[in-house]
Formats: structure tokens, sequence, C-alpha cells
């Protein structure tokens, strides 16, 4: 006499014991497996006499299917229950990866570049390793010539060779020349663009700096023009309130030459060189310089960067520290 009633309650007994994965699989053996205790009561079935045959198969049958079925009920729980358990807390907001952010230098070039294109000035680049040719001598400061010493220069090896001479670009201002020979006035136009110096650094100074420079080329300009152009500048960048001041300075392509102050902090800054652009270099360009006048200036980029932003030393601005650049996160 099978009696499949017992053999169910032990199996869901000993199911209910099961608390992990191994338990469940080690039960699994026990009763289902191939040679389970309901296995051998199946195989056993034709063993039994003819009339019991049927009620023992067909339950055992039975019996299996709903032993699979609690089973695998089982298995799902204990998986759930192990979620809950786990470290695993899913309404945590995800961790967001770092992400860069625009150089405060980036940011203040665009806006300058902006400001000066709805002015009407194109925006082009050069190179920043120029020759000697257009740095110094085409701008009329040639070899021995005392001007030299304002831009200490990073001299490129030049390997032995006897090739013309080759420099980190001490300012944007051969762009002038090179824009010269290849456009016809009327001229409008910036270069924004890295400048390099071989000299110490300190609060207001970088060996590494910015700088946009800018000319306009046209019949009849006037330094009541330069004036105009770079005052409206300023204010439009700082405000109609921003006190600036022209000065007089020395630069051998311009004459005469002057360089523009900003008032910061109590203080005058030096925000750019500019100048009415020497004849000499209008007539080398193949112009008459009776006709065609003109100004150009260069402007310091990390100076205004300060101004902006507030930096009282412009040394931060390539230190790469990050407590500094974070501070421009999210910025235009
Ligand atoms: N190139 C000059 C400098 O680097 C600035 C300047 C540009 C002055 C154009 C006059 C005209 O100091």
């Amino acid at each position: 006499m099978v009696d499949l009633e017992a053999l169910e309650a032990e199996a869901r007994a000993s199911l209910a014991e099961a608390g992990d994965e191994a338990s469940l699989d080690a039960w699994r053996v026990v009763w289902l497996g191939r040679r389970g205790r309901l296995t051998s009561v199946l195989r056993g079935v034709r063993d039994l006499p003819v009339e019991e045959r049927p009620r023992v198969g067909a339950g055992a049958n039975r019996l299996k299917v709903s032993l699979e079925e609690a089973v695998a009920a089982h298995r799902s729980q204990l998986l759930a229950s192990a979620a809950d358990t786990d470290a695993i807390d899913v309404t945590l907001p995800g961790r967001a990866p770092p992400l860069g952010s625009l150089h405060p230098i980036t940011l203040t070039r665009r806006m300058l570049e902006r400001t000066f294109r709805d002015m009407g000035f194109d925006v082009v680049e050069g190179p920043d390793v120029e020759l000697e040719e257009y740095n110094f001598d085409r701008l009329r400061i040639p070899a021995g010539h005392p001007a030299r010493d304002m831009w200490d220069t990073i001299w490129v090896a030049d390997d032995g060779d006897s090739g013309p001479r080759q420099l980190l670009r001490t300012h944007t201002s051969p762009m002038q020349i090179r824009y010269l020979e290849r456009r016809s006035p009327p001229i409008r136009v910036i270069v924004p663009g890295t400048c390099y110096r071989y000299e110490a650094t300190d609060a207001t100074h970088e060996w590494m700096l910015t700088q946009i420079e800018g000319l306009v080329i046209d019949r009849n300009l006037s330094m009541a023009h330069l004036k105009g152009t770079l005052e409206a500048f300023v204010r439009r960048m700082f405000g109609a309130d921003i006190e600036t001041r022209f000065r007089c300075d020395y630069f051998p392509f311009v004459e005469p030459g002057a360089e523009l102050g900003v008032r910061w902090q109590g203080d005058w800054l030096e925000i750019l060189g500019c100048g009415m652009v020497h004849p000499e270099i209008i007539e080398d360009a193949g112009l008459d310089p009776e006709l065609y006048t003109g100004f150009a200036f260069g402007m310091g980029v990390e100076r205004v960067a300060m101004l902006r932003y507030g930096v009282r030393d412009i040394r931060h601005f390539y230190r790469n520290d990050v407590r500094f650049l974070r501070q421009f996160e999210g910025r235009r």
C-alpha cells in the first residue's frame, strides 16, 4: 500500500526548511531526482497489483507536478528576499560621471569674439610657431633693435640648418602682416591666439598668454575711430560705468601708440596695446598711406578674464587646480 498523502506531507515539510539555493538543489535530488523518492514510487507502479496501478500512477504524477511548482515558487521567494537584504538601494539617485567644463579663458575668448563679431569684425587665426621675419622684422623690429627686448623670446631650435629662424610668437601682431598680404581694404578683423614669452611670472604676467589682435584698415580712419571702437567695446563688455584711460605707449609698428587701462579694484589694469598702423606697414602692403589708414590693437585675454571673474592672480589660469577650474562650471 503506497501512502501518497504521507509522502507529500513529508516532502513539503522538508522543502519548507530549505533556506538557500544549495539546500533547494539537494531537496530536488532527494525527491525528484533520477533516484529520488517520488521517482522510485513511479518506477514501482508496474510492480503493483493491477487494481492499484491507476490510482498510484495518476496520484504520483500529479504529486510530481505539484512538487515541481512548489520548488519553483520557493526558489523565487528566496531570490526576492535576497535582493531585499543585499546592499542595493534601487531608489538612490545614480552616480553622475564627472563632466569637464570650458576653461575660463575659452569662455572669455568666445565672449570677446562674439562682441567683436557683433561690431562687424571677421575672426581668423594664425600659426603659433612663427617666422622671425613676421614676428619682428616686418613689424619694424629688426635684429638688434632695442624693442626686441620688450618680447623675451622662446626660439625654436634650428637643427643647425641655415633656414629662416622660427620662434613661438610673442604676440599676435605678425598676423597683421600675413592678413595684409592676402586681403585688401576695407579690413576689419580680429585674431585670437596663444602667445609665449620667456619671462618670469607674477600676478599679472604669465609666460603663456592669449591675445586678441585687431586690425582695421580703410580710407580716412583716425585716432578717433580707434578710441571710439575700443571704448564702445569696453562698455559692451563691462558696462557703461567702467572707467578707462588711454596713455601714450610705444610699439614700433604703430604711430602714435597707446595703451588702454581700465579701473580694477581701485587700480589701473592695462588690458591692451594699440595705435595707428605705421604708414610704412601700409606701404609695404602695397597700399597708398596717403589714402589708407587704420588702427590695430592687441588685447590680453587673461587680463580681461581677471576683470570679468575677479581673479587676482593670472597664474591661477594655468595651474590646473580643479578647485579653481570648477568654479566656472556651467558658465557660458
Ligand atoms: N603686439 C603688442 C604686444 O604684444 C600689442 C599691440 C598690438 C600694440 C597692436 C599695438 C598694436 O604687446
